[in-house]
């Protein structure tokens, strides 16, 4: 395969990182973008690293003039960076949601737009935005995070259609949760509501508890992200991980209600009993067993 010419946004840490570091190592031609670029160690095989806040249009910009003047052309940019705001929607700030939407959706889509006339005029190119299980299945008191996913999993299909004649792919990778700082750093509702607060503690540990025991490895993640960067053939959407293909079903196939249910009896369980953690392996294996006998 010819070394490709490759932008990832939000290189720092977690799955941009991971990602960074496999497609370095294959000897692609690797720019790694972050917001602050001198707080980063050097990465073996990576041609640069440079400043890119994606909510900063000038910077944006002066990153993708730089590498087509290095390279003279960009192959593939990997819309990675975001964050997650959680919290219920009365409780959140509009501004909070703004800042939300700015980074995860209007951040990818100014990338998409200062990449596109150097695609256009080389007539190939691919774009990878990394939306979220929580783009089709949206979690209580992660509806923030969830909508900017499922707009930039919107963006990304009907991108896929405008983009497909002029030799132009689009593909959203679909990760469920995964072991990254994100669920450190994610942002708490700015005006708490008390009629919340259990509910949503409850929310937060059920996915601190599937971080912890099926979250997938960043690592196993970005190898996914990288097939969907340099295999030829690369179809719209692929979801990551074992949630993922496990959520995928229930939300495609079962009635709301039951989906509701399920969602609701798993996020507002109270997961520091001993008891429920044991339930809750149990029914998580036998699902697995029965998605595997399904697929066979
Ligand atoms: N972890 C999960 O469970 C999970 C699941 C599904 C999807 N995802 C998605 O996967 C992507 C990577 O997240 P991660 O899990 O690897 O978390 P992470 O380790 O926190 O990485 C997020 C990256 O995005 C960067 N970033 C945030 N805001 C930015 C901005 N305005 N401009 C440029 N970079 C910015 C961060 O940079 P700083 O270091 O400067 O903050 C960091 O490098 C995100 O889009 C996330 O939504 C994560």
């Amino acid at each position: 395969m010819s070394k490709l010419v490759i932008v990832v946004t939000g290189a720092s840490s977690g799955i941009g990182l991971e990602l960074t570091r496999i497609l370095a190592k294959r000897g692609h031609q690797i720019y790694a973008t972050a917001r602050r670029p001198e707080q980063m160690k050097s990465i073996d095989g990576v041609v640069e690293i440079l400043k890119l806040d994606v909510t900063d249009t000038s910077s944006i910009k002066n990153c993708i003039e730089h590498v087509i003047a290095s390279e003279g052309r960009i192959d593939v940019l990997v819309n990675n960076a975001g964050f997650a705001q959680v919290g219920g929607w009365e409780e959140v700030s509009l501004d909070q949601v703004r800042a939300q939407f700015e980074t995860n959706l209007f951040g990818a889509l100014a990338c998409i737009q200062a990449v596109l006339p150097h695609m256009r005029k080389a007539g190939h190119g691919r774009i990878i935005n990394v939306t979220s299980v929580m783009s089709f299945i949206p979690a209580p008191f992660w509806g923030i995070y969830a909508a900017s996913k499922a707009a930039l999993d919107s963006l990304s299909e009907s991108l896929y259609q405008e983009l497909r004649p002029l030799g132009i792919r689009v593909t959203a990778v679909q990760p469920g949760i995964t072991r990254t700082p994100l669920h450190n750093v994610m942002e708490l509702p700015g005006k708490p509501v008390d009629a919340y607060t259990e509910r949503r503690g409850r929310s937060f540990r059920a996915t601190a508890f599937m971080e912890r025991w099926t979250g997938s490895s960043p690592r196993f993640v970005a190898k996914q992200v990288a097939r969907a960067a340099t295999w030829p053939w690369f179809g719209l959407r692929r979801r990551v991980g074992v949630d993922a293909w496990l959520l995928w079903p229930l939300r495609k196939f079962s009635p709301l209600f039951v989906m509701f249910e399920g969602i609701r009896t798993f996020f507002w369980q109270d997961w520091s009993g001993l008891a429920r953690f044991i339930v809750a392996v149990v029914l998580f294996r036998a699902a697995l067993f029965g998605l595997i006998v399904l697929l066979l």
